[in-house]
Parts: C-alpha cells; structure tokens; sequence
C-alpha cells in the first residue's frame, strides 16, 4: 500500500512553478518551493504574495487564511530539502537538457518512491524520463497558466510509467481541485494541439489579408463564444510563446501547426500584434469557418490516433481555455457533415488526411460520442465514472443513457466480479442536471423530466437488483441525485472530506431518484425526513454514524476499502439499527410531528438548540415539496420500494408545475427564494 500526500515540492519558481505551488499550499499541503539561488526563490514567493493579496482584495480569500497558505509554502535553494517531497513537479525553463539535468539530480535527491512529474509543454515526457533510472516514477503533469486558479491539468504517462504512479498523481490532481484529462505522450498533448492551429490560422489569414488583426479576432469571440480573440490572446501571454509551441507541434505534425513566417518576424520586432483598424464584418463567415476548420481538424486528429478521448478534449478547451464548448460539441451543434465539408478543404490545401473519425461521421452527419461516462475494468472490478467533472458530474439524459449503457454491459461480462461507481474531478455526482429541469419547466415539456426520472430510476434499479457487488465511491460532494445513485449500490464509501445532502425542498423540488425511498430502509422514517426535510449536508462521519454509508477511508486507501466492500458480495436487505443518541433524538423528534407544525415552527422542541436549528431549516423550505416528500417517506416505508419508487414518479407532474419548483431551480447560485406556498 502507498502512504497519502503529505509534503509535496515544485522545482522553477517562475511563473507557473509559484502557482502551482501556490494552490498546493492553498489545498493544505506543505510545499518546498526550490529554484536556483535565494533571490529566485524570493521572486517566487513574491508572485505567491501579489496572487494571495490580489485575492484577498477582491474578496475572494480571507487574509488568516492566506497567512496560512503562505506558511505552508517553504522556499529553498537546497535540492536536499526535496528529502520528505512525496511529489515533486518541475516547472524549469523550457530546455531539454536542463530538464534532463535537474530530473538526474532529482532522482539522487528524493526518495525512491517519490513521483517525479514534469511541466514541460513542448518536449516529450519519454525524453526527459529516459536520463534518469528509474523511469516509471515519472510522468507529465502539464498546468496551464495561471495554474492557482486555471483548473485543467493534462495528464501524461510516459511509456515506462507505472500506472499506479498515474493513478496516484491523478487522484492528487483531484484532491488538488484540478481537473484532470488523460493524453498521451505525444507533441502538445490535447489542448495546445488544436489550440495551436487556431492560432495559426488566425496568423495566416492576417498574412493572405482576408481581414486586419481585431476583425479575426472579433469573428473569433464570435464564432467560438470567447473573451478575447487570438491575437490580443497572444499579445496578453507572449508572442514568442507561440511561435515556441507552434515550432515544435509543427516539427512533430506539419505546416499546419507550424508558425507561418509572419509569427517569426513579428516575434523579431518585439511588437505585440496591432490592434488597430475598424472590425470588418463581411469577413464573417471566411474567417470563421477557416478557424473552425483547423480547430476541427485537429481535434478529430487527437481522437484518431488514440491522444485524447473526444469528450476529455472538449473539457479541455471549456476549463484550460475557457470556450463554452469544445471542438467536440462544436462540430455536433453545427453537423459532422458540414464540419467534414471545412475539414475537407482544409486538409486539400495542406496536403494532409481528413481524420478517419470525422470522414466516417460526416458522412451521414452522425454525431461524436462525447463520452459523459467512462469505464476501466481492472483485475474484474470495473470502475464506472461520470465525466462531467467541471459540471459536478450532474445527472442528465445523455449522463443517464451512458451510465445504464456502460452499467448493463460491463456488470454481464462473465470477468466482472465487481463494479465501482464514481465521480471524475473533486465532486462524485452533484445531483441532477438542475438546467436540464429549468429548460424542460420553460418550454412546457415536463414531460421529459418524468422520462429521465423514470430511465433513472430503471437503471438505478438495475444496480440495485445487479448480482455482482456494487460499490460508490464518494470522493467529495454528493447531493441529490449523487446520494440517490449511491444508495442503488450494494455498499458505500466515502472519504473523510466527502459531503452529503438532499438539498431538493430548498430549491422547491423532492428527490425522486429513491431518496425518499432507499434512505427509509437504511437509516428509518426518523432520519431520512430530518435529512430531506432539512436539506442538512453531512459529513462522512456522520453519514457512517447513522448509517446511510459504510465506510470511510481516505483517498489514499478508497479503492482498498472499496475492494473489501465487494468481497463481501452483494448486499442483502438492510435494516437500519438504533441511530447514536444525538441523533435519536433527531429521529424522534421528526417522526412524532407532522411536517407542517414543524415548517410553522409550532412542534415541542423542549427548547433543545438541535431541534430548534432543525425546526428553522424546515421553515424555509417549498411548503408543497416538504408535503409530498414527508408523505412519500412515510407512505414509501409500508410498501415494497417498487411502489414506493412508483410513488416518487407520481407526484412529478404536480411539483414540476408549481411556481416555487421554477423560483427554487432559478435561484441555485443567487439568493435563497422566498417560497410562495404555490
Ligand atoms: N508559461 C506558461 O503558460 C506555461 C504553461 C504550461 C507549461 N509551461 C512550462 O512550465 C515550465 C516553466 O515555465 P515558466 O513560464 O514558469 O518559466 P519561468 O521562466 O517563469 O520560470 C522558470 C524558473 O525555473 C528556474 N530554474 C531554472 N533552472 C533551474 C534549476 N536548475 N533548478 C531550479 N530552478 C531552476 C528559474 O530560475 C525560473 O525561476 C516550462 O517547462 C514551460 O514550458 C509554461
């Protein structure tokens, strides 16, 4: 078994070094931040300082808390204080060479079973591991700028690397608030690839005068829904970082992704990009299909030779690039056919193959698979993971499908012993798609939220009713939806971080996925009300103390622990047992009072400061959602849970339609409503 993260070192106090460093320390981890001599390490800790008091100028962070971060941050000059680093990511300048050089003493430096991961952008991770011994320690860890506050971290494996050393870097990524996705070793990884092209293209229209510099930009703030177009982007970031990234992407895959000549002069003269000019906008629809078709290209390239799943490139450009959509989704809304159509053009004037993966699609106009839910089977145990990590893995009807797609597949493979339902990022499912409910509310088509809670519901059964062991691996948040698809699984584990709650008679709605169902025959009537009817988020702890989960490990030990829930085999109906005292007293209390005396505050608290607390929550929830989820809790515990699951379906129609279910959905994110009992 491998120890958890405790001390982990970055290596290059620069510009991404210290902010990578930064968001460990921010994370609670002790950090060595090493770097040349001590003025360079001061410099780092300097750019630390202006970050945190930036943050706490904009009220983003309080300043004990940035005291705190700031002394977890320890800056030395010293290679031998990297003794104690569990991780080390080295973030020096660009240089082949000198990256081989500090991995070698890196490698004297730490323990053997330190992780060593380099930042390097343009060079392969195979080269720099190849100086040292022990090349299965190492991998790529590629941040983006401004690596404290961007979340996307490309993760690579080079081809010595162990897998458990990714998957330990990898779930470090999580715990780190990052959002990982997978690529190969392969030039530019994911985002820079395509990212490249739509550089370049925008450079190349510039030099063939089809528009002046702030028209390409202004079509492509359009075109691809950003805020700032490729070339203030590059003068922002540094001409001449594009011009290195476009050389060596060019070098591996052709003129396309290299720099036209104009890129070089520029970078010569030292100049940022001119700006100037008025926007022309007849040049719409040339610019905008020309950076569509490279951006296209390039990404349909990635899925072709197996770089990146389509899905983890569109999560890519949405969270490293901040497009609201990838390339991915791009090409869907528009049709493959038609994005075929651009690619083709553009592959004809280079000389280079349209992606066999867009040529085939395009043909009939069939979508890409956005891939919303993976699978890894290893040694018999499948893991399932929802994919959405930068939407909290929220349940949607495309989520769903996959999910029971993947599920029924994998769990009747005769090699599956067991599976593991997860979350991929720092959440496990955040609930249901609460957009989904607003559009569907909107355009009078409830309709659809009844059919998405049914094939839920069916698929939730069908974990429930699977005979291999099931197990959900609770990471972080689960609410709603998450703790419902939780409670269809055979056991429950959770990390001590992990939190849990049914927030639905907050936003006006009642957990329809079996929440007031499943929970009953876990944890009793008692308890499951106080949970819906409050909407409290429980810890880890608690939720074992009373019951509703079965083991808490950390994130270190999870797959361990969820190893052992499945040797137990599948579980046999449960029946809750006795809650501990201070929660007796909870369960008591919300089974001796009707809802409705404890929505108006009139229930005997005796004035107990639990109950009261309690009381007040209840009180501010949607008055017609705690009714109908109070009844189907108690009505739900006296039949079998089919009926009881039926129960939940039949009230949709009438929550979905009141006035409080569409202020409650609308309200997420803004201040708490005011329901209106309607
Ligand atoms: N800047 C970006 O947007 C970006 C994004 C992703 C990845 N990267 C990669 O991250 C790495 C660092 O980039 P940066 O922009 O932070 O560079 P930078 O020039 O700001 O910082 C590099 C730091 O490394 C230090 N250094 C050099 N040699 C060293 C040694 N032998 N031991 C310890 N420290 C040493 C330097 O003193 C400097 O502080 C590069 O590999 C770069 O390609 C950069």
């Amino acid at each position: 078994m491998t120890s958890a993260f405790r001390t982990l070192a970055v290596l290059g106090a620069g510009n991404m070094g210290s902010g990578i460093a930064q968001k460990m320390a921010t994370e609670g981890f002790d950090v060595v931040l090493v770097d040349v001599d001590e003025e360079k390490v001061a410099r780092g800790i300097g750019i630390i300082d202006r970050t945190l008091r930036e943050a706490v100028d904009r009220g983003i962070m309080r300043a004990d808390r940035t005291a705190a971060i700031r002394e977890r941050v320890h800056g030395t000059a010293r290679f031998d204080d990297l003794r104690d680093a569990d991780l080390v990511v080295e973030a020096v300048f660009e240089d082949r060479a000198l990256k081989q050089d500090v991995f070698k003493r890196l490698e004297a430096a730490c323990r053997p079973d330190t992780i060593l991961a380099t930042n390097t952008s343009s060079y392969l991770v195979r080269e720099i591991a190849s100086a040292v011994k022990t090349p299965e320690r190492v991998l790529g860890l590629h941040y983006f700028f401004h690596p404290a506050k961007n979340r996307l971290v490309e993760v690579i494996p080079g081809t010595a690397t162990d897998p458990g050393v990714v998957r330990r870097a990898w779930a470090l990524q999580e715990q780190l608030g990052k959002i990982p996705i997978a690529s190969t070793d392969t030039s530019g990884f994911v985002v820079n690839r395509f990212f490249v092209v739509w550089l370049m293209e925008a450079i190349r229209m510039l030099d063939d005068r089809i528009a002046n510099a702030i028209t390409i930009d202004e079509i492509a703030k359009r075109t691809f829904g950003v805020g700032m177009g490729p070339f203030e982007l590059m003068n922002v970031s540094g001409v001449p970082i594009a011009l290195h990234a476009s050389t060596t992407i060019g070098n591996a895959f052709g003129p396309l992704y290299g720099p036209p000549e104009r890129l070089e002069k520029q970078v010569e003269s030292r100049e940022p990009w001119a700006l100037g000019g008025t926007v022309d906008v007849s040049a719409e629809p040339t610019v905008s299909d020309r950076l569509m078709a490279g951006v296209f290209l390039a990404a349909a390239a990635l899925v072709d030779e197996g770089v990146a799943m389509s899905y983890d490139t569109d999560i890519g450009a949405r969270v490293g690039l901040r497009w609201p959509r990838g390339p991915f989704e791009m090409m869907n809304r528009r049709g493959t056919a038609r994005a075929l159509e651009l690619v083709t053009a553009l592959a004809m004037k280079w000389q280079m193959q349209v992606p066999s993966s867009l040529a085939e699609l395009g043909k009939t106009n069939a979508p890409f698979l956005l891939e919303y839910v993976k699978s890894r089977p290893d040694n018999g145990v499948v893991t399932i993971t929802v994919n959405r990590p930068d939407a909290m893995n929220a349940l949607n009807e495309t989520v769903g499908q996959q999910l029971a797609g993947i599920f029924t597949s994998m769990s009747r493979q005769p090699e599956t012993t067991g599976v593991v339902i997860a979350g991929a990022g720092r959440s496990f499912v955040a609930g249901a798609d609460i957009r989904f409910f607003i559009r569907s509310i909107e355009r009078h088509e409830v309709a659809r939220i009844e059919k998405l809670t049914e094939d839920l519901q069916a698929f939730l059964l069908a974990v429930q009713n699977c005979p291999k062991p099931v197990v959900a691996r609770i990471h972080g948040l689960a609410l709603g939806g998450g703790v419902e698809l939780a409670l269809a699984c055979d056991y429950i584990v959770a990390t001590p971080n992990a939190t849990m709650g049914f927030p639905e008679t907050g936003i006006g709605i009642y957990p329809g996925l079996g929440g007031t169902q499943r929970t009953t025959r876990r944890i009793g009537t008692g308890l499951t009300k106080w949970l819906v009817l409050t909407g409290q988020i429980i810890s880890a702890q608690e939720a074992l103390a009373i019951g509703l989960i079965d083991a808490v490990a950390t994130r270190d030990e999870l797959d361990a622990a969820a190893a052992r829930l499945l040797a137990g085999g599948p579980s046999l109906e449960r029946r809750p047992a006795a809650p501990p005292a201070a929660y007796q007293k909870l369960a008591d209390f919300f089974t001796a009072n009707d809802v409705e005396a404890i929505r108006q505050g009139t229930a005997k608290t005796g004035g107990d400061e639990q109950l009261e607390k309690a009381m007040k929550a209840v009180g501010t929830k949607a008055p017609i959602a705690l009714r109908i989820a109070a009844s189907l809790i108690d009505e739900g515990s006296r039949v079998p849970l089919e009926q009881g699951l039926q129960m939940e379906l039949a009230h949709l129609r009438e929550i979905f339609a009141t006035k409080d279910a569409l202020a409650g959905l609308l309200s997420i994110g803004r201040t708490r409503p005011v329901f209106e009992g309607a």
